[in-house]
């Protein structure tokens, strides 16, 4: 039977906050997360993974990161950034300071496939756009991650090319306007 589709009304993004970061890494941890996100991650120590993920460490590098929230329950992960000045090889043609990009997983299998990813990607595509300064949103899922991709499409991102990234080969995708 197909699952019923999550509507877009019921999805809110909320700041992440330092209480968040044990649900971050146990979601990280998830199989269905793990495949397509660093795996790494969730076998590293609480301390290292907090090093990495508290948000005020993401700020100093121009990442901004969200709890998805659904009717108010915390569901998923999604982070933007400044493409400009990654450093460490990632995006190191982009000129443009107006270029946000956008990462995510939802963290509880069970709602995989229902719609919640389009509604809350279009959600912080629509908050980045919010900023007169932002031009263009991107993001880059790997290029074998087909439900990810039709996700994007569905939220108004069109493929633009095959990358290499530091972390390997995906698929970048823009959206120009919410
Ligand atoms: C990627 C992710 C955020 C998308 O959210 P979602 O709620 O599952 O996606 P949606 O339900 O909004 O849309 C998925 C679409 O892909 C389709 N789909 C599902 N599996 C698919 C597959 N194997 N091949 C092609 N399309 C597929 C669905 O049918 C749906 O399209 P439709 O509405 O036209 O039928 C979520 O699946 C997720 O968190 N995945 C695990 C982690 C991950 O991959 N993160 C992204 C890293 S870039």
């Amino acid at each position: 039977m197909a699952s019923l589709q999550i509507a877009p009304a019921r999805v809110a993004l909320r700041p992440m906050t330092d209480d968040d970061l044990p649900m971050l890494q146990q979601w990280i941890g998830r199989p269905h997360v793990a495949e397509w996100w660093d795996a790494d991650e969730a076998a590293w120590s609480f301390e290292r993974f907090r090093a990495s993920y508290l948000p005020r460490v993401m700020a100093e590098e121009k990442v901004t990161p969200y709890i998805v929230q659904l009717d108010g329950r915390p569901v998923g992960f999604a982070q933007s950034y400044v493409a400009m000045g990654s450093g460490d090889g990632w995006w190191e043609d982009i000129t443009d300071p107006g270029v946000r990009g956008i990462d995510q997983f939802i963290g509880e299998a069970d709602l995989l496939g229902r719609g919640l990813g389009t509604a809350m990607v279009k959600a912080l595509v629509r908050q980045l756009f919010a900023d007169p300064a932002v031009t263009r949103v991107q993001t880059d899922p790997d290029p074998t991650n087909a439900r990810a991709i039709r996700c994007y499409q569905k939220a108004g991102f069109r493929a633009v090319r095959e990358i290499v990234t530091p972390d390997g080969p995906a698929l970048y995708m823009l959206c120009e306007c919410a």
